[in-house]
């Protein structure tokens, strides 16, 4: 989420800034921003939305100077308009920052700078986190270097943060707590940016930070050093990839990049909204309690994917709320004259939050009254400024075509949602709630144990990557999951592929069965494991070859696999934000064995904003 860049050297600071926000703009494009130190002043210019609206602005401005940062931002606290965009200013206008994260005290933070007489003219952490450390300048007359690392101490949550000073001409300081930095220097500049895209013209030699490190950057060189100040022998690591590889960080495609950056995604949507203690904060949900418990019905509107992430949502919202659900999807929502009033709560779930379906699925429940939720990756999108309440799934720009991280993040959000619900109307005990949330927690790092597999699902892949139809089946959220997974494959490697709920198969579908038609079963996350293994059982009598999702070191399932892919164990309603991995790589890597580009499959956009 969000490029940053920064550089100091010989060279007018702009014109390398704007090149280096170009390469990371598909980072965050809510709006973009630089500021230029020069004159014992900072000069900054800020436009909200592309990169374009800024280079505009800045056509015939005063910008010249050897040392400034920029930025393009992916919106999370504040509208993305002009006064939220980076660059953020300190209160004597001397210390200027950039930010990638999501600093989670920043409100207790505020409330101290505020009541010490510091004014914000944003809604943004950043500007929190200007503020203090001019503060800490002004108070104690210490450098840049040892404000930032005053500062960074005080701060809770992901920050990538690269600062500079009017009064420090040749210094550049840049932070990394769980958003990525990289640095660099050549003979006669210092740079630092979110990816590596950025540093390529100027060097090949690169230094990623780890977390709790801070840089000081210089023309032509870097220091890098612990939170606690003490000088740290960082690894140099020489890049080869030309400029589109770096894009996508090494990987082949920005699908591939984006499944591997899973783990980040589902730890990003969880960050601030859940603690240790088991506790669900989410600030965007301002119905009051009694709202909450006036709901008689949820109906969950969505396209495509995100009408899947909906499906496993609505096992959950009943389960722990005991709330009826109903599921929709939102091109046929409005036209079937639903019943709905007051006490209706509607979700409308987009990864774009511009479908025009869900748009209009949403704005329909809101004439007739409802409650709405939306549940979207994008700030400032549509659906997000529709309805009355906003989840955002903190995902980071997804550029693949088939939505994957956007997918696990509407899960999480969605769980999160329904245990909410669940809290507020005093329906699940304290200890279930918390026992869940621990699953929960563990989920980034069971998606990694997961991307292991991807060895595993690119052989399965060159095996079936001639099928001519794919059968996918479960039960439960499990359904979900095989729809999904047949969403996937058609829609990236134009293979024909069915989802079906694993007990419906009988009624019809079992008829498209014969030898060697491959048939993916869900087996987790299912109270009916051994209906599911009867299916199994059914399809392979008939020749099927059978791909099986299942429980780790299950020697029935095994038996009746072809290829099995085995998962960690999470609580059942969790199990989709696991199994659905193997199936988006499996689609991913037969789309490759079939010489197709999984970035950009025929007839389809990333954002369908027709009916
Ligand atoms: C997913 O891989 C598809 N590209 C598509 O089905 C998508 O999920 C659908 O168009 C809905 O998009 P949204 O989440 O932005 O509303």
């Amino acid at each position: 989420m969000c490029g940053i860049v920064g550089y100091v050297g010989n060279e007018a600071a702009l014109p390398v800034l704007i090149e280096g926000m170009r390469q990371l703009e598909y980072r965050g494009y809510d709006s973009a921003g630089v500021a230029i130190a020069a004159s014992g002043g900072i000069a900054r210019v800020r436009r909200a939305g592309q990169l374009g609206n800024l280079e505009e602005a800045l056509d015939g401005a005063e910008l010249s100077g050897t040392i400034g940062i920029g930025h393009t931002r992916w919106a999370t606290h504040g509208a993305p308009d002009d006064t939220n965009a980076h660059p953020h200013v300190d209160s004597s206008g001397k210390v200027a920052i950039v930010h990638n994260g999501i600093v989670e005290n920043f409100d207790v933070l505020k409330e101290e700078l505020e009541a010490e007489g510091h004014a914000f003219e944003s809604e943004t952490d950043t500007e929190v986190v200007a503020k203090l450390v001019g503060s800490i300048m002004e108070s104690t007359g210490v450098s840049l270097l040892e404000a930032t690392l005053a500062t960074v101490d005080r701060l809770e949550g992901a920050f990538g943060l690269v600062l500079v000073h009017a009064d420090e001409p040749e210094t550049i300081v840049a932070v990394r707590q769980d958003s990525p930095i990289i640095v660099g220097a050549n003979g006669h500049a210092g740079l630092v940016a979110s990816g590596i895209p950025a540093l390529l013209p100027y060097t090949r030699d690169v230094i990623p930070l780890e977390n709790r490190q801070v840089a000081e950057i210089r023309p032509g060189s870097v220091r890098v050093l612990d939170f606690e100040g003490r000088e740290v022998d960082a690894e140099t690591v020489h890049v080869e990839w030309d400029l589109d590889a770096a894009e996508k960080s090494g990987y082949e495609d920005f699908m591939l990049k984006e499944i591997f950056e899973q783990p980040e995604a589902v730890r990003n949507t969880m960050r601030g909204r859940v603690d240790k203690q088991g506790h669900i904060t989410l600030d965007e949900v301002t119905w009051s309690r009694a709202d909450i418990e006036g709901i008689t019905k949820v109906v969950v509107v969505a396209c495509g994917t995100s009408y899947h992430s909906g499906m496993a949502a609505k096992h959950a919202i009943e389960h722990y709320t005991r709330i009826p659900v109903e599921l929709d999807l939102a091109s046929e929502f409005r036209y079937r004259d639903p019943v709905l009033d007051e006490h209706s709560l509607v979700i409308g779930i987009a990864q774009s939050g511009e479908t025009a379906d869900t748009l209009a699925a949403v704005r329909f429940a809101k004439d007739m009254g409802a409650m709405v939720v939306a549940i979207t990756n994008v700030a400032g999108s549509s659906i997000a400024r529709d309805a009355d309440a906003v989840l955002f799934t903190h995902a980071g720009p997804e550029i693949g075509v088939a939505a994957t991280k956007t997918f696990l993040a509407q899960l999480v959000a969605l769980n999160l949602f329904a245990l909410y619900l669940a809290r507020e109307r005093g329906v699940m005990e304290a200890d279930k709630l918390s026992e869940t949330i621990d699953a929960m927690r563990a989920l980034p790092d069971q998606i990694e144990e997961v991307l292991t597999l991807q060895g595993e699902v690119h052989r399965a892949a060159k095996r079936y990557a001639d099928a001519r139809d794919f059968i996918f089946i479960g039960r439960g959220v499990g359904m979900a999951v095989a729809l999904e997974g047949a969403l996937k494959l058609k829609e990236i490697s134009y293979i024909h592929a069915e989802g079906y709920a694993a007990g419906e198969l009988k009624h019809g579908a079992i008829a498209l069965i014969e030898g060697g038609v491959p048939v993916v079963a869900i087996l987790t996350g299912t109270a009916l494991y051994d209906k599911m293994l009867g299916n199994v059982q059914e399809v392979k009598a008939r020749g099927a070859e059978t791909i099986l999702i299942a429980p780790r070191n299950d020697e029935r399932a095994r038996s009746l696999a072809n290829e099995m892919f085995e998962m960690p164990t999470t609580k059942p309603l969790l199990t989709p934000i696991l199994d659905t991995i193997p199936l988006q790589m499996l689609a991913y890597f037969v789309a490759k064995e079939r010489g197709l580009s999984p970035d950009k499959p025929r007839n389809l956009a990333k954002s369908v904003t027709v009916e």
